[in-house]
């Protein structure tokens, strides 16, 4: 596949620049789509100008455009010069709490901007995987109905049968998903209805929490990335319920692009796949927040808010199976370890680190 056109939508952002770093060292011309929305959504700590100007310097067959995903003309046209041969959408309003206070550009960029992209991809590569950045808030807090146990530093699956976490049969309906799982439900729909009826080699990647150092973490969004920045500024982190023994799984941006990469090769209509680090990626806050501790050698500054986020997650393990099962040759390749390490170095490289 190599030598094609490649077109990424949140380019700047965390997993779309992965993508284009991944796929420019792979020899793909990579078409970058962002327009810093993320620094409207979340501010200066959300600005994702750096992150761009490194993908200048770093790459070599990289173009980006200043491009909205909402503008349905500017996208068709786009396609229609660049036809290109694989599609990975990562731009997105991808905060669960943000959503709340800004509903129309939330579904606008989410649900509208699928739309668009998807509709262009019909009208001008209807033959080009088309892969979509989806996540495990379309579930809404169902996952919170498995009975779990109360570890001394989290929360776990009280049933062997969950063990290995959340797989794709999990309903998406009747539960509360935040206005953001709202609207990447409708992509998500949209993205395999795609792919039902119309034939596109498409698919729903339902991220778990992705990350990696060129994350630019805030508050509402970027746990990993924010709460190392949080630990190295010693600004205060805020926990929100759950006694901080809520727990994610997380999987490295190389990892999500070896899973996209892995699908553009061998491409089916319509897949949905779970995608996270698993169980053995999986930590707690308060795990978190120890190990970062230890890293960066200062102390936290924490203040507990007893109302955890609405519909947020109590234990999410994503269930790695049908994927594995697909595609066999996949596997993670960075620990939790390395994960813990890079974002780490890349907080005491980027910010000063106040000690106590
Ligand atoms: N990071 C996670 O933990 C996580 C978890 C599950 C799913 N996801 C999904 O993965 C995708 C990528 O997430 P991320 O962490 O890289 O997010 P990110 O915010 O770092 O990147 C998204 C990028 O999209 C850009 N963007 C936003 N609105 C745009 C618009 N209207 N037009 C063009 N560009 C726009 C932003 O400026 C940003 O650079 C999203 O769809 C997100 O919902 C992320």
């Amino acid at each position: 596949m190599a030598g094609k056109n490649a077109l990424v939508t949140g380019s700047s952002g965390l997993i779309g620049s992965e993508c284009v770093t991944f796929l420019d060292a792979r020899g793909w011309r990579v078409h970058g789509v962002d327009n810093n929305m993320r620094r409207e959504f979340f501010g200066e700590h959300g600005d994702t100008t750096w992150n761009l100007e490194r993908l200048r310097r770093e790459t070599s067959r990289f173009e980006h455009h200043d491009l909205d995903v909402r503008d349905r003309e500017g996208v068709d046209r786009l396609f229609a010069e660049t036809r290109p041969g694989l599609v990975v959408h990562c731009a997105a309003q991808p905060s669960h709490d943000l959503a709340a206070s800004r509903p129309f550009d939330d579904f606008e960029v989410n649900a509208v901007g699928t739309l668009n992209l998807l509709e262009a991809t019909r009208q001008h590569a209807a033959e080009t995987p088309f892969v979509f950045l989806s996540t495990n808030k379309v579930y809404g807090d169902a996952p919170n109905e498995l009975p779990l146990v109360e570890l001394p530093t989290r929360w776990d699956y009280a049933d062997p049968a969950d063990h290995e976490g959340i797989d794709e049969t999990m309903r998406i309906d009747h539960s509360m998903h935040s206005l953001f799982g709202a609207s990447k439900v409708a992509a998500d729909v949209l993205v395999q209805e795609y792919g039902r009826y119309f034939g596109l080699p498409t698919v729903c990647l339902r991220g778990g929490c992705l990350t990696g150092a060129h994350h630019s973490g805030a508050e509402l969004h970027g746990f990993l990335a924010y709460l190392a920045r949080a630990t190295a500024e010693r600004s205060t982190y805020r926990i929100f319920g759950y006694k901080g023994k809520q727990v994610r799984d997380n999987i490295h941006s190389f990892d999500v692009c070896t899973a996209m990469i892995a699908f553009a090769e061998r491409p089916s209509a319509g897949a949905v796949y779970n995608l996270g680090g698993g169980r053995e990626n999986s930590v707690s806050v308060l795990e978190a927040i120890a190990r970062f501790e230890e890293l960066l050698g200062t102390k936290l500054s924490t203040e507990y808010v007893e109302e955890a986020r609405r519909g947020d997650h109590i234990c999410y393990i994503s269930d790695l199976r049908r994927f594995r099962t697909d595609y066999p040759d996949w596997e993670l390749s960075v620990s939790l370890d390395q994960i813990f390490d890079e974002l780490a170095a890349a907080a005491s490289e980027r910010y000063e680190v106040t000690h106590a």
